[in-house]
């Protein structure tokens, strides 16, 4: 099993590139089910995930060829026959987001049999928001053998008020709405960078949709959707990631090649904290300010809210900055598992429920630690940068799920970590 070997102490020093959202191109890898034609995505990362996804899709008889022509980025889908509507629990177990692939087999197909997604580190992650819509758009919904089945000879359109704001929830569900016969309206929609994203694709390929990145979202169904070609949005939690390592070393770091406009709320966050920052057009640098870094409470929330998904990275952050931070979790329940890790580094940390107390200042050293999850490795990376002495990070395929090249560009612009074991996506 991989492991990262991190020497703390350097400070970030040049430009980092960062990669194509995992999280936008998920869903619109899925959305080439709902036609027969050529779906053509660029600036895809090479991640894990994507890897998985590749396999769903041509486990169901999808030609689907990543690194497409010349360009490593590119990908190539084709789902002109699906021989096999089926995702199996061999490869949705590894990827909670197969479960994205439920509403265009549906749209598509007329049924879709999906293995449930069992439950995930940070938290039970049910899909009875998925099921509930698409049963209101006309589906029949049955389970056997821990899969899930679902049928529909065309969906209807429907008014569906999302109990919850879930970000997948309304891909899938949109997703099935634009080849349904008639309006669907969607209210209390994920309003996530990624979801219009996705609506950008459908777009292009002839869906007709109105309202995404609000909460409400109109889709006039059309019988047939065409192939396109899409760019995908660059990765707001991979940039959040390299701006908090910019700061936690007191380094001067570009970040480029990203969206700022998706990332309001960190950067609030992180000049609250006293960390510089020079915003441009599509990079940001990072730049350690005049003072001591100070401490700011974070809560999660849903776009444009703090992002759950940098919840970990900011409490790496935390440990070093002057005073005390709150962090509230309320997106998932059991996100915390790297305070444990943390803590052996050194840090002073406590949870109680869904909210973690950050004294800061605390000197860290290196120790053995062990990844839980896709975003809390990359906190116990951060945490390592500025520990004293060298950290050894076990289980890193969490990392590789979801982050391009991760050590790589951390090393181009002057960090010391390498990788014991294979180089995921390297020939
Ligand atoms: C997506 C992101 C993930 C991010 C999360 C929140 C992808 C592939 N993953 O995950 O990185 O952390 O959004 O920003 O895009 N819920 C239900 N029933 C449902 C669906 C969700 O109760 O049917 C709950 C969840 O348990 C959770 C909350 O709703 O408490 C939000 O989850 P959701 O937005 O669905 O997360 P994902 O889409 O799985």
């Amino acid at each position: 099993m991989d492991k990262f070997v991190v020497r703390g102490g350097n400070p970030l020093l040049g430009t980092i590139k960062v990669s194509g959202a995992k999280n936008s191109a998920l869903p619109c890898m899925a959305a080439a089910i709902l036609t027969e034609d050529e779906v053509i995505l660029e600036n895809i990362p090479q991640v894990r995930d994507i890897e998985t996804e590749r396999k769903l899709l041509a486990s169901m008889g999808a030609e689907v060829e990543l690194g497409y022509g010349r360009a490593q980025h590119r990908t190539r889908i084709k789902c002109g026959i699906l021989s096999d509507p089926i995702a199996k629990y061999e490869i949705v177990k590894t990827m909670r987001a197969s479960s994205l692939v439920l509403g265009p087999l549906i749209a598509r197909t007329g049924m879709a049999r999906v293995a449930m997604p069992g439950g995930c580190a940070i938290g039970g992650r049910p899909i009875d928001l998925h099921i509930k819509g698409l049963e209101s758009m006309g589906a029949t919904v049955t389970y056997d053998h821990g899969y899930l089945e679902a049928r529909a000879d065309r969906l209807k359109g429907a008014h569906i008020v999302f109990d919850k704001i879930t970000v997948t929830g309304t891909e899938d569900l949109l997703m099935a709405a634009v080849l349904a016969d008639g309006e669907t309206v969607f209210e209390n929609c994920a309003r996530e960078p990624e979801v219009t994203d996705l609506a950008a694709l459908l777009t292009a390929m002839g869906a007709k949709i109105e309202g995404a990145g609000t909460s409400t979202i109109k889709v006039q169904g059309v019988t047939r959707l065409h192939g396109a070609r899409h760019r995908i949005n660059p990765d707001r939690i991979e940039a959040g990631t390299f701006l908090i390592a910019g700061a936690i070393t007191g380094g001067d770091l570009n970040v480029d090649a990203c969206e700022p406009k998706h990332l309001g709320a960190l950067i609030s966050k992180l000049e609250e904290c006293g960390v510089k920052l020079d915003v441009g057009k599509d990079s940001i640098r990072v730049r350690s300010g005049s003072g001591p870094l100070k401490a700011a409470d974070i809560s999660t929330q849903e776009y444009p809210g703090f992002p759950t998904d940098m919840q970990a990275q900011y409490m790496a952050l935390a440990t070093q900055t002057e005073g005390t931070s709150i962090v509230t979790e309320n997106i998932f329940e059991n996100r915390f598992m790297h305070v444990g890790e943390l803590n052996r580094m050194g840090a002073d940390i406590t949870v109680q429920g869904r909210t973690a107390t950050v004294r800061g200042k605390s000197p860290l050293q290196s120790a053995a630690v062990m990844c839980s999850d896709l975003r809390a490795s990359a906190s116990l990376v951060l945490a390592a940068l500025v520990a004293d002495g060298e950290t050894i990070l076990d289980r890193v395929y969490h990392l590789d799920r979801g982050y391009e090249h991760f050590e790589d560009k951390l090393r181009g612009v002057g960090a010391q970590i390498r990788r014991m074991g294979e180089v995921f996506g390297k020939k």
